[in-house]
């Protein structure tokens, strides 16, 4: 999916701040997130591997995951 289309599918509440840090351990905002869950980062592991995110002490864990929980749904296939 592009990252317009995972933003559509986020719930305003997700879409504030888009350009602030969301992992400030490590610099890395929120749309960078977004766009590496939309280009196939499907859980926490694989985000943090594309973008560093929660790659410090993991404080940004449960914000990742709310975007996880939005955007990577289970795909059928396998
Ligand atoms: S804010 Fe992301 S690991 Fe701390």
């Amino acid at each position: 999916m592009t990252v317009d289309e995972a933003l559509e599918q986020l719930p305003e509440i997700l879409k504030r701040n888009l350009d602030r840090n969301l992992c400030v351990c490590n610099e890395v905002p929120k749309i960078r997130v977004i766009a590496a869950i939309a280009e196939g980062a499907h859980d926490l592991e694989a985000v943090r591997q594309k973008t560093y995110a929660s790659d410090g002490n993991g404080c940004c864990r449960r914000q990742i995951e709310d975007l996880l929980e939005c955007l990577a749904s289970p795909e059928s296939g396998d």
